[in-house]
């Protein structure tokens, strides 16, 4: 089976990166998809159990060209449909379609649909559609159809920790994208002094303890009958024996007390609220002990007057917050124009990310490189 994993657009080094930690090292990248060749249905479970900041996990069915319906209709009926869906499953088709002729939603999900409804008829008497359910994804770019089926269901931010509502939040895929793209290990100490429901603290807690983001939460696959018994439970095996037990020095503050009480449910949730500290504080009163650390943070932003002028003085504060601290490093994620005017220094460097379909940049401010000792 070749495998699909959807990835945020600016993260897809980091996605393959955590492929290759995950020894899938024959891997491409190609519009926003990390393509992995050759896999079985462990792969399929270890994937959504594993991967950090991948959006899915989808099964790559067929592609052919698709400059009109009949061609649309022809290459889906050419997946053999009954060794993946049951009788009693119930299908639904989502589309895309770029720089391509057909471009039809409605259209292309019909053709879709019955196309697959075709192929199963002829295996099965009949159809009942009230079991569980397949998602059928019809991918047109540049009149190439990719046909591919979703193993995972609700994307792979859902980990099933963040329950409560909160404004605003990161995607649980893009912050452990921006914790991988900083110098963070877990021997030094990681704060975020702006940490809303916690995403951040709690998503650098869950990869220094080896937590596999996926183990508690349920995926698509499941349900389904045609994939191999064990393929979920060696994957459940190999998440707990993953999990490692260590000391850490991560801290989460917030100006306001209902963010702060979110993290800590959402901490408790995740099972690491007794590795994290919490505190309601102001970013600008942010004090430590520690010489050497890391801050990763989406401060505040909005486009009303107000919230911009207030995102101005908070990236001014946060320079002068930088410059009192010099052996740390600090990244910020924000959509603010001239952030590093306002912040008062050039960024070492600059990444754009997509957070909530808003372009952002991703700054790194960096201290000073540890010196090595000279034997
Ligand atoms: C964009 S949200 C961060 C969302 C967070 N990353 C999450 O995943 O939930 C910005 C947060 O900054 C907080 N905030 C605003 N001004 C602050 C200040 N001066 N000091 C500390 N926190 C502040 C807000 O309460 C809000 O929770």
């Amino acid at each position: 089976m070749k495998l699909l994993i959807p990835s945020a657009t600016g993260i897809e080094a980091v996605v393959k990166r955590q492929l290759a930690d995950l020894g899938y090292h024959d891997t491409r990248a190609i519009y926003g998809r990390i393509a992995v060749p050759d896999c079985a249905w462990r792969d399929v479970a270890r994937l959504n159990m594993f991967l950090r900041s991948g959006e899915r996990v989808l099964i790559n069915l067929a592609q052919f060209e698709a400059k009109d319906f009949d061609a649309l209709y022809d290459g889906i009926r050419s997946v053999c449909w009954s060794d993946w869906i049951s009788k009693q499953g119930r299908i639904v088709v989502v589309t895309k379609s770029v720089r391509s002729l057909l471009s039809a939603h409605h259209s292309i999900q019909s053709v879709g649909k019955k196309a697959i409804a075709d192929v199963l008829l002829g295996r099965y008497s009949e159809l009942n559609e009230e079991g569980e359910e397949y998602r059928v994804e019809l991918d047109i770019t540049d009149d190439v159809c990719s046909v591919n089926l979703d193993t995972t269901g609700e994307g792979l931010h859902k980990r099933g920790y963040r329950t409560l509502p909160y404004d605003a939040p990161l995607k649980e895929t893009t912050a452990a994208a921006l914790i991988d793209l900083s110098v963070w290990n877990p021997d030094k100490m990681f704060s975020d002094i702006f940490c809303g429901s916690g995403t951040l603290p709690i998503e650098a807690a869950m990869k220094a303890l080896h937590m596999a983001p996926g183990m508690h939460r349920r995926f698509a696959y499941e349900d389904w009958q045609c994939v191999a018994p064990d393929a979920h439970a060696v994957a459940l095996e190999e998440a707990r024996d993953a999990r490692v037990e260590r000391r850490l020095n991560i801290i989460g503050a917030d100006v306001s007390e209902r963010a702060i009480e979110t993290a800590r449910f959402h901490a408790m949730q995740a099972g690491v609220d007794g590795y994290i500290k919490f505190n309601v504080r102001r970013a600008q009163e942010f004090v430590t002990k520690s010489s050497y650390g890391v801050n990763i943070s989406n401060p505040p932003y909005g486009e009303r007057l107000g919230d911009l002028q207030t995102a101005i003085a908070t990236a001014s504060d946060m320079g002068k917050l930088y410059r009192t601290l010099d052996k740390w490093n600090f990244y910020f994620l924000t959509p603010l124009a001239d952030f590093e005017r306002h912040f008062g220094r050039r960024a070492d460097k600059k990444r754009y990310i997509y957070n909530a379909g808003i372009k952002c940049s991703y700054y790194s401010f960096n201290g000073p490189k540890p010196t090595v000792k000279r034997l």
